[in-house]
């Protein structure tokens, strides 16, 4: 079969992918809920967690059968790191595009959303040609696989308010199970899904200082295509 597979926790890379759904005419599935394992054309839209891929992908990735696959990786225009790289290095060699997008970052309120669909047109029309497409190697910070789950938890606090009437919205969404009514535990990676979807805005963020501090770094906003 042929899908947009999305993996997306505030909605940026389920908006891209719904975009490339649109336009191939693809089926979309979010990865969650998402059972099939064989794909002739698959289009994978993720986001970057420190400068990792998202554990989720990598399950997914091994389990799956795909004949053509294209990746795309939104990122908090930070750092992307090398995670395209590391798909065709250690998961599926037959990537025939690859895009690093830049999108609001998570944990920035005030940061703008990926825009610059018309770039995107050579990787549509790879798809319908499909050959094979070496990825490159790009800068990974050394110390981004030590433990970047933790360093998300500790860089960053979920808060809940007085908001929260307690109706386990935030617990049925977590498909960590990292959340009880408004409280996190030691499984939370800060993807914030919780935080976004609550409909009452009763959970709130609170940004550590190393965190805040590296957040107001230059922004790198750059549009990256492997076709
Ligand atoms: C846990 C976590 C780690 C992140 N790490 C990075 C990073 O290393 N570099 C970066 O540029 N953006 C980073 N971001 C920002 C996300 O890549 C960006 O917000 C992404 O678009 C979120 O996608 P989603 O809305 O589909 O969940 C991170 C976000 C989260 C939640």
């Amino acid at each position: 079969m042929n899908a947009v597979v999305f993996y997306s926790k505030t909605g940026q890379s389920a908006t891209v992918a719904k975009y490339f759904s649109k336009q191939l005419s693809y089926p979309i599935v979010d990865l969650e809920t998402c059972s099939e394992r064989n794909y002739r054309n698959l289009v994978l839209v993720f986001p970057v967690y420190c400068q990792n891929l998202p554990v989720a992908i990598k399950d997914f990735l091994k389990k799956s059968q795909i004949e053509n696959l294209t990746v795309i990786a939104t990122y908090g225009k930070m750092c992307a790191g090398n995670v395209l790289y590391e798909i065709q290095r250690k998961y599926q060699r037959n990537i025939v595009a690859g895009a690093y997008l830049p999108t609001k970052h998570a944990y920035l309120a005030t940061d703008s959303a990926f825009c610059e669909y018309e770039r995107l047109a050579p990787i549509l029309e790879k798809i319908k040609k499909p050959t094979t497409v070496r990825i490159p190697k790009r800068y990974k910070n050394p110390f981004a696989g030590f433990f970047p789950n933790w360093r998300s938890r500790i860089g960053l606090k979920i808060c809940k308010t007085d908001r929260c009437d307690r109706c386990g919205l935030c617990t049925k969404g977590c498909s960590l199970r990292a959340i009880d009514a408004g409280v996190t535990n030691s499984k939370c990676i800060r993807c914030l899904k919780c935080v976004t979807e609550c409909p009452k805005q009763a959970l709130e963020i609170k940004l550590r200082l190393p965190l805040k501090l590296y957040l107001q770094k230059k922004k790198k906003d750059e549009v990256i295509l492997y076709i």
